[in-house]
């Protein structure tokens, strides 16, 4: 079957990886101090299983070839492409992220580059293929699973490396979104394990908005949502490794905060005066409340017509009436 060749395809380069990372010369002095001066221990990366990808143009491809694997799967999977009408190695001079399913199986991989270029983009992730379905994951959730099922919370970031480093300070309950915006896929996809998500996003606005776009597509799967905002040019990799674990923890814990009043703050301070832009506003929060599943959680929607109300200084039975609008 195609998904069973390329899951054998993308676990032979995985090994593969994982041997040029450890015990070839250009794997230890670049790729894996590469890594050491990141802070990952030994642990963490045999953990997560990192790699890396000969600066050659067809080391891997030549390997895999010689083992029999098809060159129209090795395209497949992203790890190979044609270049010069040779087949040539996609992830050269690139660390490597496996990506897992939530059985521990490859789906694909995210390829960095060591030195930010103009030329070159920072990471190659895997195409979508039968195996790999970008809507569907979420980076970590197989190392994080069990975390996130006893603690009852999902911790959501951005980036492989948040993920990475938020492990190594004993922080486990935590997946990523890749950089791209919440699916409902997703979303159900954290519902299995909790109802309670955490997102963890950059203070940058850039990272503000990418979580804003899931709020209301996660409280219509019935999640309830709180937000950590990070200082000014810090994610969760760089501002654990710089203030440590211990105090990353109390971080988090300081300066969660509900997600739907932290929204409604932001509009209200673009809102200003203008009452027209106002009444759009009361009519937004109305519909964001409307959709928090009343029969599960009266009460959770009752706090919010009731804190809502009072922030934007209306009557709270009209904020009610408006809500119930919403409510087909
Ligand atoms: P580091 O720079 O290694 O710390 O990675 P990061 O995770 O902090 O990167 P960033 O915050 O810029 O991006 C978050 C996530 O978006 C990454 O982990 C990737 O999954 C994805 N991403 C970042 N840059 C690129 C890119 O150039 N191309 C693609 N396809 N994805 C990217
Ligand atoms: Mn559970
Ligand atoms: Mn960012
Ligand atoms: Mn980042
Ligand atoms: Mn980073």
């Amino acid at each position: 079957l195609m998904a069973d060749s390329l899951f054998i395809i993308n676990n032979y380069a995985r090994e593969y990886f994982t041997d040029t990372l450890f015990n070839k010369e250009e794997g230890q002095n670049v790729g894996l101090s590469y890594f050491e001066e990141r802070g990952f221990t030994e642990e963490t990366i045999k953990k997560f299983q990192l790699g890396y990808c000969l600066n050659t143009f067809d080391a891997f491809a030549k390997s895999a070839l010689d083992k029999g694997y098809n060159l129209e799967y090795l395209q497949k999977t992203g790890l190979v492409t044609i270049r010069n009408e040779q087949p040539a190695d996609n992830y050269r001079g690139r660390v490597i992220f496996p990506i897992h399913n939530q059985s521990g199986k490859i789906l694909g991989f995210g390829a960095r580059i060591l030195v930010k270029s103009d030329r070159a983009p920072k990471y190659i992730n895997s195409p979508e293929n039968e195996i790999y379905i970008k809507s569907r994951v979420l980076y970590g959730t197989y190392f994080a699973r069990h975390a996130i099922d006893k603690l009852d919370e999902c911790l959501l970031v951005e980036g492989y490396t948040d993920v990475i480093s938020l492990h190594q300070a004993g922080v486990e309950n935590v997946v990523a979104s890749s950089g791209t915006s919440l699916t409902q896929d997703q979303l159900r996809l954290i519902k299995k394990y909790t109802k309670n998500l955490t997102i963890l996003y950059d203070g940058d606005s850039a990272g503000v908005k990418a979580a804003l776009r899931g709020l209301d597509m996660a409280i219509e799967e019935g999640l309830n949502v709180k937000l950590v905002l990070l200082p000014d040019k810090e994610d969760p990799d760089s501002y654990v490794q710089k203030i440590g674990a211990e105090a990353f923890r109390e971080f988090i814990k300081e300066n969660k905060q509900d997600f739907v009043l932290f929204k409604l703050h932001l509009s209200m301070q673009e809102v200003g005066t203008d009452s027209n832009k106002k009444s759009q506003l009361v009519n937004e929060i109305a519909e964001t409340i409307s959709k928090i599943d009343k029969a599960e959680d009266f009460t959770r929607q009752q706090d919010y017509i009731r804190q809502c109300s009072q922030l934007l200084h209306i009557d709270e039975q009209g904020l009610i009436q408006l809500v119930n609008k919403f409510i087909r």
